[in-house]
C-alpha cells in the first residue's frame, strides 16, 4: 500500500535541475507511483520519457491543457491521437476550461476540450479535467459531448452541489493542496462529505504547494500532507485513506497493482530522449 500522487507535472522544466532527486524523495516518503499529465504536445512528450524511464511507476497522460487551447491544431490533435497509444500511458488530460485566467479563448478552450472527449472515447481512456470559474459550461459539455466517459475533476475547489454535479456524472473528485488551507472550510465539508470511492488525491505540483511549506516548488512527496488532512477531516486512519485513494486510482486510471507492475516483465523501453529537458 502507498500513496499515488495522481497528478505530478514532474516533467516540467520546474524540476529541470533536481528531477531524478526530486523523484526518490517522493518514492522515499511513501509515494510509490505518479501520473504525470501533459499540457500541450511536448509536454506530453516529456511524460511519456519519464513513464519509459519509471515503467510501472510513473505514468503519462496527454492532453492539452485550456491555457494552451490555441496550440491545439489539427496537427497537434493527431500528434496527439499517436502519442496516447505509447506504453505507460493512462489518461486523456489536462484538458479543460479555464475563465479565471483566460489565456485562450474560451469558444477556443470549449472547442479543444471537447476534440479531446473525442480522442478519450476513441481510446477508451479516462479524462483528467482542469475545472476553474467554468463549471456551468463544463457540466454542459459534459452532458452534451461527455456522455460515457470517465475521468476526475482534478484540484476539486468547489462546493457539495457542484461536486454532486461531478460525482453524478460519475467522475472522481481529486484533492490537492488547497485541502489544507485552513480557511478552506467549503472544501473541507466536500472532502468530508464524498463517497470514499470517488476520491484522489495529487499534488498539481510544481504548483499549489500545501501547509506547511507554500511558497515553496511543491513536489510530489508533499501529496502526503494532502492524504493526511483528508484521513482527518474524514476520522479515517492515515493508512485508510492510502489505501482507499491507491484503489481509486488504480481502478480510474487501470494501473496494475504495485506488485503486479513488478512481476511484468520490464518493458525494452527507449532511452527517453531526454527527460531532464523538461517543457
Ligand atoms: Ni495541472
Amino acid at each position: 500500500m502507498a500513496l499515488i500522487d495522481t497528478h505530478a507535472h514532474v516533467q516540467m522544466r520546474q524540476f529541470s535541475g533536481d528531477r531524478s532527486a526530486v523523484i526518490a524523495r517522493a518514492f522515499a516518503d511513501g509515494v510509490a507511483r505518479m501520473v504525470t499529465p501533459g499540457i500541450d504536445v511536448p509536454t506530453s512528450r516529456d511524460a511519456i520519457a519519464l513513464a519509459a524511464a519509471y515503467p510501472g511507476r510513473i505514468y503519462a497522460a496527454v492532453g492539452t491543457h485550456p491555457h494552451d487551447a490555441t496550440t491545439l491544431t489539427d496537427e497537434a490533435l493527431a500528434e496527439q491521437h499517436t502519442l496516447a497509444r505509447e506504453p505507460g500511458v493512462v489518461a486523456i488530460g489536462e484538458i479543460g476550461l479555464d475563465y479565471y485566467r483566460d489565456l485562450s479563448p474560451r469558444d477556443v478552450q470549449r472547442r479543444a476540450l471537447v476534440a479531446q472527449f473525442g480522442l478519450a472515447r476513441e481510446l477508451d481512456l479516462p479524462i483528467i479535467l482542469h475545472n476553474r470559474e467554468s463549471h456551468a459550461d463544463m457540466i454542459s459539455l459534459l452532458r452534451s459531448d461527455g456522455v460515457g466517459l470517465r475521468g476526475v475533476f482534478h484540484c476539486f475547489i468547489g462546493d457539495i452541489a457542484i461536486a454532486r454535479d461531478a460525482l453524478d456524472l460519475g467522475m472522481y473528485l481529486s484533492f490537492a493542496g488547497p485541502l489544507t488551507f485552513p480557511k478552506n472550510t467549503e472544501l473541507a465539508e466536500v472532502a468530508a462529505w464524498a463517497p470514499l470511492d470517488r476520491i484522489l488525491v495529487e499534488t498539481d505540483c510544481p504548483y499549489l504547494t500545501p501547509i506547511p511549506f507554500r511558497g515553496k516548488r511543491n513536489e510530489p512527496r508533499h501529496v502526503t500532507l494532502v492524504a493526511r488532512r483528508l484521513a482527518e477531516l474524514r476520522s479515517l486512519r492515515f493508512e485508510d485513506a492510502v489505501a482507499a485513494t491507491e484503489r481509486n486510482a488504480e481502478a480510474l486510471f487501470r494501473l496494475p497493482t504495485l506488485a503486479q507492475a513488478a512481476d511484468a516483465p520490464t518493458p525494452t523501453s527507449p532511452t527517453p530522449t531526454n527527460p531532464e529537458n523538461g517543457a
